[in-house]
């Protein structure tokens, strides 16, 4: 039913630099793997086989993990080295990679609607590939898939976020439509607020010292495909960027949009606190997993 997935991943990842300068963000490592090939292993495990990937100037590693290496292979072919590449391969068999460039950095809306050349007219996932999730068996972007076909409209991932750090997020008011499953049905959402902006988006303008926490956007999204319309009349928002929070508001506005607090843990490893805990988390599931 959802057969592709977007991954923008043309960001400067300016919180990285210098790590950054050359190197993409989504090819940071956790471990051993890239953040863009547990994105891919999460596509693909949700029966997702054709990967539709958003890059920039400076990108072209991510298209080359994603193809053989005829010399590496060869070198290894045969030693007690080869095993290192198995997994990599897998992917590669497994999925189809397409490619777009983003011209010019302005936003994550307008990456979107730089990948619907590569989408077309047909529902599909986005993953943000340094929102490393870990939901053992059963990844995010499946679980959401089972939403959607439930609701048939817009899903999107929420996390519950403490108010000191909400100023990072996309906070979302909704009613909450089934309790069993944690699914709202969204009526407003707002990009990265102050608390000036919060005061206003909570109707009833209680004590924000009081809120603990609100719901979150993290990234992953199941969108439909009236969202590139939407993209293309839209003006830029929050930080002059065409946010992609924006268009889903005018889907919700609708009653179209679902936002499911998802079963797992999430890693933002676009900051350095996120990527050192991610990467403890992994090494630590990685020993348990040894003894
Ligand atoms: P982020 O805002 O987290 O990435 O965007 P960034 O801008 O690269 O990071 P910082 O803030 O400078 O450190 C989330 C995802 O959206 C992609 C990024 O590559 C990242 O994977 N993105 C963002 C685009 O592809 N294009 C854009 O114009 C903006």
């Amino acid at each position: 039913m959802i057969k592709k997935c977007l991954f923008p991943a043309a960001g400067y990842g300016t919180r990285f630099l210098p790590a950054t300068k050359a190197v993409p963000k989504e090819m940071l490592p956790i471990l051993t793997k890239p953040l863009l090939q547990y994105g891919v292993e999460e596509a693909l495990s949700a029966g997702i086989n054709n990967m539709a990937i958003v890059t920039g100037r400076g990108k072209r590693s991510i298209e080359d993990h994603f193809d053989n290496a005829f010399e590496l292979e060869s070198q290894l072919s045969g030693t007690e080295k080869e095993y290192l590449l198995e997994e990599i391969k897998k992917v590669i068999e497994k999925a189809t990679f397409t490619y777009v460039r983003q011209q010019q950095i302005l936003g994550l809306g307008h990456a979107i609607l730089t990948g619907e050349p590569l989408i077309g007219n047909e529902p599909f996932a986005v993953i943000l590939a340094d929102d490393l999730c870990d939901c053992g068996a059963n990844g995010v972007t499946s679980q959401m898939i089972e939403i959607y076909k439930k609701y048939k409209c817009s899903v999107i991932a929420i996390e519950e976020i403490p108010f000191t750090q909400i100023g990072k997020y996309g906070v979302i008011s909704g009613d909450l439509i089934d309790g069993t499953s944690n699914t709202y049905r969204v009526t407003n959402m707002i990009e990265k607020p102050d608390s000036h902006d919060l005061m206003n988006f909570v109707e009833d303008r209680v004590d924000l010292n009081n809120v603990p926490s609100f719901n979150a956007i993290i990234g992953r999204y199941i969108l439909t495909p009236d969202i590139f319309g939407i993209l293309k009349k839209i003006k830029p928002g929050k930080n002059g960027e065409i946010q992609i929070t924006d268009a889903l508001l005018s889907q919700a506005k609708q009653g179209k949009v679902i936002g499911y607090k998802f079963k797992g843990k999430r890693f933002d490893c676009g900051s350095v606190k996120g990527y050192v805990e991610a990467t403890n988390h992994f090494a630590r599931s990685l020993e348990n997993n040894n003894i």
